[in-house]
């Protein structure tokens, strides 16, 4: 079985490859158009939600292949088989590596939002996910950034939790997967200078839940650990 998941997720992160200068167009119903990145299956309803994970790759597939996919991932860690089946039968999903681009056209998004997933890039493929988010923004258009914060993991290690700041933040050993590894961290600083970098302005530090962008009660999560920022096009 661990052969067999390995195989899949290399097939997956190639197919996702493959795709890389693909651009989609987003059906009408979207409107606002606000894209989740990264979403994982902390989706909610009315939003695209793009990822590299098989979760997205079988969503458009026939159903019998959304119950396989079950077995092949982690999900059942957090959801039953009905549950992750409905998560992928209700929501939009767009099959994507997002560390080359982001698969859609210039100025088409309202709000783009990431959680507990900029991190899981090298910084240079970071930069560029911003850059990107940049590109596919309406001008005035908000991008909300929620990352780990570098600052509470080194908290962490002050006060004697050396494990788990390098368990949780560092080393992530969740399971195989190269997409669950941490290839980068950010403070507020950092964020806001490479948010600045790829053209943003109006950079703010915000509260869990709190901000312009929609449906925050339903995408925020692990407001102990994460830095939430916010910034306009
Ligand atoms: C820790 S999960 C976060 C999920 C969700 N956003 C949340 O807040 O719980 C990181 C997500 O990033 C996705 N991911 C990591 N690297 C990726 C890449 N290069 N392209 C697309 N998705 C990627 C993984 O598949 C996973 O769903």
């Amino acid at each position: 079985m661990r052969l067999l998941r390995r195989i899949v997720e290399t097939s997956t992160q190639l197919i996702g490859r493959l795709k890389r200068n693909q651009r989609k167009s987003i059906p009408s119903q979207f409107s606002p158009v606000k894209v989740n990145l990264g979403c994982g299956l902390a989706v909610t309803t009315g939003w695209v939600n793009i990822d590299g994970s098989l979760n997205a790759l079988v969503s458009t597939l026939p159903r019998p292949l959304h119950r396989l996919a079950y077995r092949l991932t982690g999900a059942s860690r957090y959801y039953s088989e009905d549950e992750y089946c409905r998560l992928l039968r209700d929501h939009y999903f767009i099959h994507h590596d997002l560390a080359h681009s982001i698969p859609l056209a210039d100025g088409v998004a309202d709000f783009v939002y990431s959680s507990h997933f900029l991190e899981h890039l090298f910084r240079k493929d970071g930069e560029k996910l911003l850059a990107e988010s940049f590109r596919v923004l309406k001008p005035g258009g908000t991008v909300r950034v929620v990352v780990p914060d570098l600052a509470y993991a080194l908290s962490l290690y002050s006060a004697g939790e050396k494990e788990k700041m390098l368990l949780d933040n560092f080393f992530v050993e969740d399971d195989d997967s190269y997409y669950a590894r941490h290839k980068y961290m950010y403070d507020f600083a950092m964020l806001e200078d490479a948010l600045t970098r790829a053209g943003f302005h109006d950079i703010r530090r915000c509260e869990f839940r709190k901000g312009h962008t929609p449906d925050l009660a339903d995408l925020d999560n692990r407001p102990d650990e994460s830095l939430f920022v916010e910034a306009t096009r």
